[in-house]
């Protein structure tokens, strides 16, 4: 008696699982992270410029900060934004940097001074721009 229910039982589960193995895997948004190539060293190197133009009377030169601001590399920096995503840093640094002109960045500009930061932290480079839109946050890219 006891025997056979666990027969059917194992028999049902194996039927399960023949069905779940036979669906399609279902439709998740496509998520990246920063090590998948988000940039293009092009792009780092116009954010570089804009960097050193608004950004690094605080953050140094070499982002690291000083007295005036953090730094903006190293694990210091990425550890504390490990886990969110890039749109977030994007609107994050649009809303409130340059500390003392917040807003001014364009779209263009957050993006390629992000790309650069990117570089600096040794995230590799791919082979199309970064576009986050603040508008729409679209498949995250995930910071690690
Ligand atoms: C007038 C000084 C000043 C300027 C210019 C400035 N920042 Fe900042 N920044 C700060 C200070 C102070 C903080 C720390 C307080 C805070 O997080 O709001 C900070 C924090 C940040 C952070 C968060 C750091 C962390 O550890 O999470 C980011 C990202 C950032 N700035 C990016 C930028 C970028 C990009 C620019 C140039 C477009 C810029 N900042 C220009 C002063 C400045």
């Amino acid at each position: 008696m006891s025997v056979s229910i666990t027969r059917r039982f194992a028999l049902v589960l194996f039927a399960a699982t023949v069905v779940a193995a036979a669906l399609p895997a279902p439709a998740v948004a496509q998520e990246r992270t920063v090590n998948d190539g988000v940039y293009t060293d092009a792009q780092a190197t116009r954010g570089r410029a804009a960097y050193r133009a608004q950004c690094a009377a605080c953050h140094a030169t070499n982002l690291f900060g000083g007295e005036m601001a953090p730094g903006l590399k190293g694990s210091g920096f990425t550890g504390g934004w490990s886990g969110a995503t890039l749109w977030e840093l994007a609107d994050f640094t649009n809303a409130t940097m340059p500390q003392d002109a917040p807003g001014r960045l364009t779209a263009q500009e957050l993006n390629d001074i992000i790309a650069y930061i990117l570089r600096e932290n040794d995230y590799p480079e791919g082979a199309e721009e970064l576009a986050i839109d603040l508008a729409n946050q679209g498949d995250p890219i995930r910071i690690e």
